[in-house]
């Protein structure tokens, strides 16, 4: 199968149907054979030579195709093996991802299909799905009707559409004095979208946290009176729903109520743990969550869709409208009866996010979303629980939703130096032995291991190999260590 078996017409680039059915079938074969071996796979491949590779994949654009089997092979044997089994049951590191089957084929009719979702008057029937989907994410958040939002690459374009909307609102064109609070545990993109959106580093005030990791209260209200002492404009504060650290939630209903005081713009970023407020019995834990300016979701961690999902939700739409409405000669008059995707995003021509999300949600149903996304948090309980009985384990973060964070620790670890190695040292091992992948974070002067539960494939086995193994290389490390300091002394 070759993509120029026509070779009589150069400038063709279209297929037959008979070839595009071939195609596709193959590919679905492929994709399909890949996910039915997920559980067999290492957590995370081998990287034995991983730069020979990359360096021998350099090439210039061919001038000739080739055939499609020629260059899947490449991608399912060499490359795809090579990486994170993120998709994995066993993946528990960083915060995972998902991957959804429908989402890929929501995703293979919207590129076929390739119609203009930019607009409403190209597409009104398609974005009116859109406009559902996010709708969906409003009503699961408890946002009010007037709410608006846009679906974005990520968490970190949501974070950034938000300093947007904030920034337009209370700033207007006097950026320079504006300032912006996050906690020190808030994630990187924060700092990142704020140098995006002209808020510069030095506007930019990380607030310490209390010893559970969330942001204390009384040092963000010192920060912000002493900004305006100085003449400055305290215009935005964002809490974490969820660190991607320990998994800590700040108290949103304080921060809100201090935002509400000060006339400033409360953002949660909630791109971890947005998504454990669809299930009624754990919204006490976001509490504050529903009453927030604005909100970042990440549908591809949360919801288990494919890497390229993410959402905000701002509570008074019209201030993302005002932000990102325009108009042009070349095109309709914008409309505002039906959601608008260009007059609420800084895209026009784009993909087709919203299919993802629309498919699956009417494909398995809310409710299906709501027990995975619970189970997922009784997976880290318990896992939790057992690791701390573990001998040699410290635990800094139990699980507020689905993510715990701990350390060794011992007489034969005696310096915080000596544990964070241990500690790393025990990631790493977990790692090698194949079935879980975890990942450890440096928090202050502390290396912490964390196991984050997100992905939809992850179930109650794997937890119990993952106890199962950090129990064992945490007995290893601590009996090197042992002997290691005996022979010393
Ligand atoms: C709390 C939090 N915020 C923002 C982000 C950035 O999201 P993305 O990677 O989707 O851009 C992450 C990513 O892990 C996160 O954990």
């Amino acid at each position: 199968m070759t993509a120029n078996t026509n070779g009589r017409d150069p400038a063709s680039l279209e297929l037959s149907p008979d070839d595009m059915r071939a195609m596709g079938e193959e590919v679905v074969r492929r994709s399909v054979a890949h996910l039915a071996s997920l559980s067999t796979m290492p957590s995370r491949g081998s990287y034995d030579d991983i730069d020979a590779l990359c360096r021998s994949l350099r090439e210039g654009p061919p001038e000739d195709g080739a055939p499609l089997d020629a260059l899947l092979d490449p991608l399912f044997y060499d490359c795809i093996p090579r990486s994170f089994t993120t998709p994995g049951p066993g993946y528990m590191a960083y915060i995972p991802g998902g991957g959804l089957y429908p989402a890929a084929l929501a995703d293979f009719i919207a590129d076929t299909t390739n119609r203009f979702t930019g607009i409403w008057q190209a597409a009104p029937a398609l974005v009116q799905l859109e406009a559902n989907a996010l709708d969906w994410l409003r009503e699961w958040m408890q946002f009010p009707a007037g709410a608006r939002g846009l679906f974005t690459t990520g968490g970190s374009m949501a974070n950034f559409n938000a300093i947007l909307c904030a920034r337009e609102r209370l700033l207007g064109l006097d950026i320079r004095p504006g300032t912006l609070y996050v906690s020190s545990q808030s994630h990187h993109s924060i700092v990142k979208a704020a140098r995006l959106a002209g808020i510069a580093h030095d506007r930019v005030r990380m607030i310490p946290v209390d010893d559970h990791y969330r942001i204390r209260v009384d040092l963000l209200e010192a920060a912000i009176a002493g900004d305006r002492a100085d003449g400055l404009r305290p215009f935005m504060v964002v809490s974490n729903a969820g660190t991607t650290n320990t998994g800590a939630i700040d108290p949103m209903q304080s921060v809100g109520a201090i935002a509400a005081r000060e006339r400033m713009w409360h953002h949660v970023d909630g791109a971890y743990g947005g998504f454990f407020h669809m299930v009624p019995e754990l919204r006490p834990l976001l509490a504050g969550l529903s009453q927030a300016d604005s909100l970042t979701l990440d549908p591809h961690k949360g919801m288990f869709m494919p890497y390229g999902t993410g959402a905000l939700l701002v509570r008074d739409g019209e201030a993302l409208r005002a932000v990102h409405a325009s108009s042009a000669g070349y095109l309709p008059d914008n409309q505002l009866e039906f959601y608008d995707p260009a007059q609420y995003g800084p895209d026009l021509s784009r993909g087709y996010p919203g299919l993802r999300v629309w498919l699956a949600v009417k494909l398995f149903g809310s409710a299906r979303f709501r027990a995975a996304v619970a189970e997922k948090r009784e997976l880290a309980v318990w896992g939790a629980e057992q690791v701390a009985r573990i001998p040699g384990i410290a635990m800094d973060a139990m699980p507020q939703l689905s993510l715990f964070a701990f350390h060794l620790e011992g007489p034969a670890l005696p310096s915080l130096e000596a544990q964070n190695a241990a500690t790393r040292n025990l990631m790493e091992r977990v790692t090698l032995r194949g079935k879980v992948m975890l990942t450890g974070a440096q928090v202050g002067p502390r290396y912490v291991g964390r196991v984050c539960v997100l992905s939809f494939r992850t179930r109650r086995a794997q937890m119990e190999t993952c106890v199962q193994h950090i129990g064992e290389a945490a007995a290893e490390i601590l009996a090197g260590a042992g002997s290691a300091s005996a022979a010393r002394k």
